[in-house]
């Protein structure tokens, strides 16, 4: 009885997604399915990190620091959810003014840390609970 409450393969392999990252380039963002949503894991350039870490505090809408958003030590890495948090549209990479990500739905900007910049959704997108397994490979989940 007990046997048959514990997840199948299939349940595991759905709340899971281990991602190899070795084929992302820098300064590219490259798109997932996790859960039934996307998925941007996007690999940020020294320029774009300078940049997000510059960002004053007082100037975000859902105050949030990169660091706090991504893991020590592999800063370069942004994992987020790819859902607009305004009403739930899939917002386009590379877009926006400010080097991140643009929902198309109702013009919300997002930075290159996933920060809501700009538009009428009211928080930053989602990070995921992930863990890196080694320099080149992550579990989302
Ligand atoms: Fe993205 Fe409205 S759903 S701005």
């Amino acid at each position: 009885f007990i046997g048959s409450l514990a997840p199948d393969a299939n349940q595991r392999a759905l709340a899971f997604l281990e991602i190899d990252l070795s084929p992302i380039q820098p300064g590219q963002s490259v798109r997932f399915v996790f859960r039934g949503n996307a998925l941007f894991v996007r690999r940020r350039t020294p320029p774009e990190l300078e940049r997000e870490r510059s960002v004053a505090l007082a100037d975000l809408k859902d105050p949030a620091t990169d660091q706090s958003r991504v893991t020590a030590g592999k800063d370069e890495w942004l994992i987020v959810v790819g859902v607009c948090t305004h009403l739930g549209c899939v917002p386009i990479e590379n877009r926006g003014d400010y080097g991140g990500w643009f929902c198309p739905c109702h013009g919300s900007h997002y930075d290159a840390s996933g920060r809501i910049r700009r538009g009428p959704a009211p928080t930053n997108l989602v990070v995921p609970r992930f863990a890196f397994l080694s320099d080149t490979r992550v579990r989302v989940g």
